[in-house]
This record gives structure tokens, C-alpha cells and sequence, in this order.
């Protein structure tokens, strides 16, 4: 029997009414992304016998949960977020045996092993994609989204596409298939052609693919986009965008009409009856709190928990390529919505990073004088919150931003294809090049940087994407050989989490919601209380107005992240965050 299925904590059928303690509310995930983790064989992309390398790592650190981005077959349009074939190892990461070696050896060290589900669309090299291309008369050809030309309209004319949707990677969603003279809708490039899931044969293939890989071993799925999984019928036009000339589609593809009922059926085909302890987690943009709700009330037997989008969307204006700083009072009224909303029934995930984000230590802290302190800081916040904590693959060294050169440094898909819209739009390069310089997903894709060496200990061989010449300074080794390093200071918060039921259950309530530079709540549970005090600001900042002061400067100080935290509530230095407790 393996460590993962020998844990003794209560098992607990999924469907538990709410309220209950669940084991993903003492957990902590850690997301890796293979391509930039640890390459085993170097050619200079990372693969899982790499991952395997590193999980003593892992285990040190003490996550729970490890998600892996795609490893699926894949032309790599999207680094792995297009899939040719759902059940296997694309050859750049390692094979079956590779992987069921690392489930193994996950296991043994008590690590669950949940996958990226990405079913909103395939690749288009998918047999079935190329199957339902193939005719009109394909049998497959309704898996997909296929529509004629606009009424009136030429196949390939300027506006000819079905619908008026932007893609979220730049340029329209549709794309037309020559052949047939028809376009497929394709709300990512142009490669993920978005499944029909309005056929029950769909669904049926996804459910066969998702038990096979539980069969296998896995601890569940990230879904990938789930909430844009069900379509507004008929499919048509929205408003144009202030930077046009395409418009927002969301409106008929965000938790659509049949999402529920499709996420419920989900349940019931794949994990219904299932004893292990799964974790599902929907990541789905534009969600609300009111749909969380609903999407995590476990009676609901949808997902465990949401990725919502709001607090990361904070620094943007009308778009994310459109920047502006994060308001502190703004974040706090976000994140405690969130807190409040899902209080009595659901669950939160946490995360300031993902693959998707910028380093959150450049974005929302300060990655040259306090780096560390802010890294810290910000890590004490989040994992304080009430929810299931997500590190992303390097945040546990306070890994910063990339220091690009030039637009031809980008290399994701996103942004090369933003860089290339936004000039045809008439903006300038410079202005264009700034803007992805903060909000380009490569700043997450730098490879993990493990030691000083040249490559970071990352690869013997040439590195896919450079890595980040802080390297020498940031990394691994050093951190792991430091006790006030940001590395020990998310291990300290991890054991917090597993060994005190009040950060893992307690009730959370936001102070001094007004206030531009402390983040300050409490979380209490039967007898106990913990405050949270930070210090989101370069300068010393008293810590006025907290109910019952008084008593909080005799609390016990649990956690701080300056090496002398001082004795009671004192003013708090840059960047300082403290956790007290009280109570018995
Ligand atoms: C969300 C993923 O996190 C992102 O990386 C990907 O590009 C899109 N979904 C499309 O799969």
C-alpha cells in the first residue's frame, strides 16, 4: 500500500455535507510546469523523470498535492494546452512508464498526483479533430464547432466568420477550413478547436479518458477552462471591444446554460463511488462569487474548489495588457468577497501565480530591496486565508520576473500574437514591448532556477527559454541552506496549515478593510484566534485601530518574516507581516 492511500485521515466521500472538514483544507498544492521544472536528458526542456529528481525536494518543502501542467501528446502550440492524444506522454516529457514511476514515487512520499484536464478543446492534430474536418459528413464533424460563413457572406471575406468573437489569443475565434468551406470556433489558437460538449458522444470520450487516467492512479484533474465548457445556443454576436475590431464573446461561453448539469454528470460518470481522496479544481475565468458557490457546495457534487480570476485581474484596466497599480483596499475587498462568500458552504482556492501570472513578488511586492520580505509577506497572507494554497513552481524562492531584451524574447503564444495585433492596431512598439515586459505569462516560464551553476541546475544542455541571470543569486541550494530564506519561511507556513486547525478551518474576518497599506484579518475556531498583520508598503507602518489591541501584544507570535520580530504590536517594518495566536 502506498503512503498516499496509507494516510489516516478520515475519507470522505465526495459529496459531504457543507461545513465539514474536508482533507484539501489542511493541504497545500504545488504546481509544476514540466517544460521549465528539471530536465533529465538535456535537450533543455524539462520532463518528468526530472520531476521525479526533485521530489525529496518536494517533500521537504512539504506539499500535499503536486498538479502538473500538460504532458499529453501534443504539437506544443500551446505548450501542451493542445492535445493530440489524451492518453499519452508527449515524447519531450518521458513515456507511460516514466510517469507511472513518478505516480509511484509521488505516493510513497504521501504527494498526491492530480493532472491538467484540458477538454474545452483538443489540438488539431487530434484524431478526432482530423476526423471531424475531414466532411460535413463526418461522423464526428458535430464534436466540434462548425459553422457556414455569415449569411450573405463569402467564405475567408473580411467579417465572414460566424459569430464576432475575439479569441483570447489575439485575432478572431473562428478559423476557416478551406476544404469544406466552414470555420471551426476556436475560442484559444487556432490549433485548440473547441469541442462540442452539446454531444453526448463528447462527453462520453472525456469521462472514458478521465476514469482511465484515475485508473492509473492519478489523485484527480485541474480543469482547464471548465466554465467555458458550455455554449449560449445559437451562437452569436457580442459587443465590440473599445480596441476592437473583434468583440467579447464571454457573455455566451462563461458558465453557460448546461455547465452545471454537465459538471454534474461529470461527477457522476468519473467520481461517483470512488473511495480515494480526489481533489477537482475548476479554473474558471470570469466566475463569480455566487457561481462558486454553487459550482463547490459539495452537496452540488460539481468540483471541490474554483481558480477564480478577480484578484488577478486587479492591476489591469480595460484589458491585461493594460496596466496599472494594484490598490491594496481594492485587494481586500476582493479577496474577503471571496472569504465571506464561500464562509458556510464551498471552498476557496488560494493563489497569487500560476503559469498564467507574472511573479507575484514583482508584481505585488517589491523584487529589489525586499524581495525576500515581500515574497514572504506575501506568502503569509495567502496561506493564512481560509482555502486550499497553491505555490507555483518557484514562488518558493521568491523567484522574480524575466529581465526580457526585446520582443523576439517572448516566446508564448499569447504574447508573440498580442505583439503582432496590437502594432497592426497602430501601437507603438515600445509602448507594446512595456506592456509585455509586466504582463507576458513567459515571465512564469523561466526554468526553475536550483543552483548557481550556468543553467541553473536546470538543464546540462541548452535551455529552452534563458534563464533568468538572478539565478546566481536566487536559487535553490542557497535557500535550502539558509533558515530565513523564502524557501523555509513557505515550508514553516505548509506545516502551519497541516498542524493547526484554525488556519486550516477557522473563520476568517477582514480589519481595517479602508486601509492602504495593512492587510490585517483574523481566523478563529472554538477557543483560538490568529491575526494576520502585513505590511503591504516600503515604509514603517504603525498598526492603529485593530480591535483589542491590547491583548494582541501579549499574543503569542507564531510566525514572522524579519529574523528579530520584537516583543508585542509595534509599528511594522517594510514589508513585515507577523501571525499571532490566542486563545487555548
Ligand atoms: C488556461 C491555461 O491555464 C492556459 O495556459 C492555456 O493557454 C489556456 N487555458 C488554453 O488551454
Amino acid at each position: 500500500m502506498s503512503a498516499v492511500e496509507a494516510t489516516p485521515e478520515t475519507t470522505q466521500p465526495k459529496g459531504t455535507p457543507p461545513r465539514e472538514r474536508q482533507w484539501f483544507h489542511s493541504a497545500v498544492v504545488y504546481q509544476v510546469y514540466p517544460r521549465s521544472f528539471q530536465d533529465s536528458d538535456g535537450d533543455g526542456i524539462g520532463d518528468l523523470r526530472g520531476v521525479v529528481r526533485r521530489l525529496d525536494y518536494l517533500a521537504t518543502l512539504g506539499i500535499d498535492v503536486l498538479w502538473l501542467s500538460p504532458i499529453y501528446a501534443s504539437p506544443q502550440d500551446d505548450n501542451g494546452y493542445d492535445i493530440s492524444d489524451y492518453q499519452d506522454i508527449d515524447p519531450t516529457f518521458g513515456t507511460l512508464a516514466d510517469f507511472d514511476d513518478l505516480v509511484a514515487q509521488a505516493h510513497a512520499r504521501g504527494i498526491r498526483i492530480v493532472m491538467d484536464l484540458v477538454v474545452n478543446h483538443t489540438s488539431d492534430e487530434h484524431p478526432w479533430f482530423v476526423e471531424s474536418r475531414s466532411s460535413k459528413d463526418s461522423a464526428k464533424r458535430d464534436w466540434y464547432w462548425w459553422r457556414p460563413p455569415r449569411e450573405g457572406m463569402d467564405a475567408g471575406a473580411p467579417g465572414a466568420e460566424p459569430t464576432n468573437w475575439q479569441s483570447f489569443f489575439s485575432g478572431p475565434a473562428w478559423e476557416l477550413d478551406e476544404a469544406t468551406g466552414e470555420y471551426y470556433l476556436h475560442l484559444f489558437s487556432r490549433k485548440q478547436p473547441d469541442l462540442n460538449w452539446e454531444n453526448p458522444e463528447v462527453r462520453e470520450a472525456v469521462y472514458a479518458m478521465m476514469r482511465w487516467w484515475l485508473d492509473r492512479g492519478v489523485d484527480g484533474f485541474r480543469m482547464d477552462v471548465i466554465n467555458m465548457i458550455s455554449k449560449d445556443l445559437p451562437l452569436r454576436d457580442g459587443r465590440v471591444l473599445d480596441h476592437g475590431p473583434y468583440a467579447d464573446g464571454s457573455p455566451f461561453y462563461i458558465c453557460g446554460p448546461r455547465i452545471h448539469e454537465f459538471l454534474q454528470e461529470m461527477h457522476r460518470e468519473v467520481f461517483a463511488g470512488r473511495s480515494e481522496k480526489l481533489l477537482t479544481v475548476g479554473e474558471m475565468p470570469a466566475v463569480t462569487v455566487d457561481e462558486a458557490v454553487l459550482f463547490t457546495d459539495p452537496a452540488r457534487r460539481e468540483v471541490d474548489m474554483v481558480f477564480q480570476f478577480e484578484h488577478v485581474g486587479l492591476d489591469h484596466g480595460e484589458h491585461k495588457w493594460d496596466r496599472r497599480p494594484l490598490e491594496l483596499a481594492e485587494l481586500k475587498a476582493s479577496l474577503g468577497r471571496w472569504q465571506a462568500g464561500l464562509a458556510e458552504v464551498g471552498w476557496n482556492s488560494l493563489y497569487w501565480n500560476n503559469h498564467d501570472q507574472p511573479r507575484a513578488v514583482s508584481r505585488f511586492g517589491d523584487d529589489g530591496q525586499y524581495r525576500v520580505e515581500s515574497a514572504k509577506l506575501l506568502a503569509t497572507v495567502l496561506h493564512l486565508h481560509r482555502g486550499t494554497p497553491y505555490v507555483y513552481q518557484g514562488e518558493e524562492l521568491g523567484m522574480t520576473n524575466v529581465p526580457f531584451e526585446g520582443a523576439q524574447s517572448f516566446l508564448d503564444i499569447e504574447s508573440v500574437n498580442y505583439y503582432r495585433a496590437a502594432l497592426g492596431l497602430g501601437r507603438s512598439p515600445e509602448e507594446v514591448l512595456e506592456a509585455l515586459r509586466e504582463g507576458s505569462r513567459d515571465n512564469a516560464r523561466s526554468p526553475v532556477q536550483w543552483d548557481a551553476s550556468p543553467h541553473a541546475g536546470f538543464t546540462t544542455g541548452e535551455p529552452w527559454f534563458p534563464v533568468n541571470p538572478n539565478h546566481a543569486e536566487i536559487n535553490a541550494d542557497a535557500e535550502l541552506a539558509d533558515p530565513d530564506s523564502v524557501f523555509h519561511h513557505y515550508r514553516r507556513l505548509i506545516e502551519l496549515r497541516h498542524s493547526d486547525p484554525v488556519v486550516a478551518d477557522g473563520d476568517f474576518h477582514m480589519l481595517l478593510p479602508e486601509h492602504p497599506s495593512i492587510y490585517a484579518f483574523t481566523r478563529s475556531l472554538d477557543t483560538q484566534t490568529v491575526l494576520v498583520v502585513a505590511n503591504f508598503s516600503g515604509d514603517d507602518q504603525p498598526v492603529d485601530g485593530l480591535p483589542s489591541e491590547e491583548d494582541w501584544g501579549a499574543a503569542e507570535l507564531v510566525l514572522g518574516n524579519y529574523p528579530e520580530p520584537g516583543a508585542g504590536l509595534p509599528p511594522l517594518r517594510p514589508w513585515e507581516a507577523r501571525v499571532y495566536r490566542r486563545g487555548a
